[in-house]
């Protein structure tokens, strides 16, 4: 089975003054899904998006949005962004006791279901939904802010992740998110990632968003 790779950008470091153009330029310069991280000021320390920014960054691109929610309590939340436009909804295992009905209801909505482990989480809380995620999301910092330094200790909970869906489903997706960059996306690839979250080395990039995609998307095979 081969995946496909994708690399997806996150607008928590974009200039929200000019959110429209610098996602039109992310778009231009070959990133395959926007991210969009999602916070509650409870689950993590940072409040950020709701559904109206998912709604606003429909009206400017085609891309999949990648909605990423931080938040306690997701399953009340999850109409609002599918209908603002949420391509991929991912709640995080730890916010979920009925996680089988959560992803039930987001396929429901129309969206792909994805899980989400914090670094500190074992994969094993994960292995009674790998039959029905459309991916599972390994965060690789501490949630909350972007800019953070990558832990590479999760980085065998990607390659025991990758061999399971495997054998189990092979069309999921395993996506990385905290401290990309060209230093460490080589190893998440390597470990057995195919998705690949970005925000501080797109969006803030010395030399441009054109130039943090180019750089990060150089990377991937074929
Ligand atoms: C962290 C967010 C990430 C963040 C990544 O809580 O979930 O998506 O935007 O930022 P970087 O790529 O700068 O670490
Ligand atoms: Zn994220």
């Amino acid at each position: 089975m081969t995946l496909s790779y994708y690399l997806s950008a996150s607008i928590l470091s974009a200039d929200f003054t000019r959110l429209g153009q610098q996602i039109a330029e992310a778009e231009k310069s070959g990133t395959d899904w926007i991210h969009v991280d999602v916070m509650d000021g409870h689950f993590v320390p940072n409040l950020t998006m709701g559904p109206f920014i998912v709604e606003a960054c429909r009206r400017v691109t085609h891309l999949p949005l990648d909605v990423h929610l931080m938040v306690e309590s997701p399953d009340h939340l999850l109409e609002a962004f599918s209908q603002a436009g949420a391509s991929i909804l991912s709640v995080h295992v730890e916010t979920c006791p009925n996680l089988h009905r959560t992803l039930q209801t987001i396929h429901e909505l129309g969206c792909k279901a994805g899980v989400v482990l914090n670094p500190a989480t074992p994969v094993d809380l994960v292995e009674t939904v790998m039959h029905i995620v459309d991916l599972i999301l390994v965060m690789s910092v501490d949630p909350g802010y972007s800019g953070q330094t990558f832990l590479p200790e999760v980085l065998p909970k990607i390659t025991s992740l990758r061999q399971n869906l495997d054998r189990i489903n092979p069309n999921a997706c395993v996506e990385i998110d905290g401290g990309i960059n060209a230093s460490t996306l080589p190893m998440a690839l390597k470990a057995g990632a195919n998705v690949f979250v970005a925000a501080h080395a797109i969006f803030e990039h010395p030399e441009g968003i054109n130039a943090g995609v180019k750089q990060l998307r150089a990377y991937f095979p074929g």
